[in-house]
């Protein structure tokens, strides 16, 4: 080899050993292979004769300049690597998320019914009229669907005011009782403030079989309210009128700040309740009609139902003060976190 291409490759060499970082090395390769590099200058001053009898001696001393840089990178890199790989340094936590406190609640209001035999249903939220209302003995026009500011889709179908529209689909699809069911779905309605949201939840119970009466009610009441708020809770039935049952109630809870007396332990009036209850919702025997259009004999079989919201259990539970109900479906999570 040519004295000259080998001095140049010698102090490639050094070039190389003295380069620790890829811009340094990026420099050396531009120095030995550039266009203008030194390898290439010979090259370039080189007559035609000189050319035809080194020209691949010159070549082969290119390659091995290009491979000894390459190898230089490849060991730089891998030093880069293992330098970032400090395995002392704490790990960073990913940001664990966890399920919407609506979704919480749900799971646990089906868990306590499922204990006892409730078999957990989901109805459609697009519905007809009939199953929404008219089979529920609401008649078209009656004053009682004003209660429900119903959103139409068409004439005939509405986003379901209530979960109530999966009393009669239950007692379609199981024909023949004991029916129990806990019917727990999103629920529309046209209203939007500080304490209503147009989308909201509720669960619905059905129990329907032979002899089946208003202490079968209170008592799963009772059980629901103990579970899901505490052992101390008792229910209290209010008369009521809903067209879908008769007797119809309004269910009421003991509080749980005065233990349902009204008034705390120093003597003050409790401001959370005032009379010792608050009022939780709907329920009643379901309705002969009602019965009938589900195809049942209401001579034969009788029942109770009730539909109750899940954001105003979710809320009382904990005295769940969200200030303003539409924060729970706003995605902030700076709220969601809390919980
Ligand atoms: N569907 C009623 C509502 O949304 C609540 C209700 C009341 C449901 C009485 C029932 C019931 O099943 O028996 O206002």
């Amino acid at each position: 080899m040519n004295q000259e291409i080998k001095e140049i490759l010698a102090l490639l060499d050094q070039d190389l050993n003295q380069s620790t970082t890829l811009e340094k090395l990026r420099q050396v390769e531009l120095t030995y292979l550039g266009k203008k590099g030194k390898l290439n200058q010979i090259f370039d001053k080189q007559t035609k004769e000189e050319k035809a009898k080194q020209g691949r001696v010159l070549n082969q001393a290119i390659q091995e300049a290009a491979q000894k840089i390459k190898d230089k990178s490849n060991s730089i890199i891998d030093q880069e690597a293992n330098q970032k790989f400090d395995v002392t340094i704490p790990g960073i936590l990913p940001p664990i998320g966890h399920l919407h406190l609506v979704t919480q609640a749900i799971k646990e209001i089906s868990d306590i019914f499922e204990k006892i035999g409730f078999i957990r249903r989901r109805y459609p939220e697009i519905d007809t009229d009939w199953y929404a209302a008219e089979g529920l003995n609401i008649p078209k026009d009656h004053p009682a669907r004003d209660d429900q500011e119903t959103f139409y889709v068409s004439d005939n179908v509405v986003l379901t005011p209530h979960t109530s529209n999966g009393q009669l689909r239950e007692m379609e699809l199981v024909k023949k009782p004991p029916i129990k069911m806990i019917n727990i779905g999103k629920t529309y309605r046209r209203q939007i403030d500080a304490s209503h949201v147009p989308m909201f939840h509720q669960f619905e119970g059905l129990i329907i079989d032979k002899g089946i009466n208003v202490t079968h009610l209170i008592g799963i009441t009772n059980y629901f309210f103990q579970n899901y708020f505490g052992p101390d809770r008792k229910a209290r039935l209010r008369p009521h009128h809903f067209q879908f049952t008769e007797p119809s109630f309004e269910i009421d809870i003991s509080c749980g700040m005065c233990a349902g007396t009204g008034v705390l332990e120093n003597g003050e009036k409790c401001r959370l309740c005032k009379s010792g209850w608050l009022e939780l919702g709907g329920a009643g025997m379901v309705h002969p009609n009602v019965l009938k259009n589900g195809g049942l004999d209401p001579k034969k079989y009788s029942g109770f139902a009730f539909g109750w919201g899940v954001e105003r259990v979710l809320t009382m539970k904990s005295n769940l003060n969200l200030g303003d109900l539409r924060n729970l479906y706003s995605t902030d999570l700076r709220i969601l976190n809390q919980f």
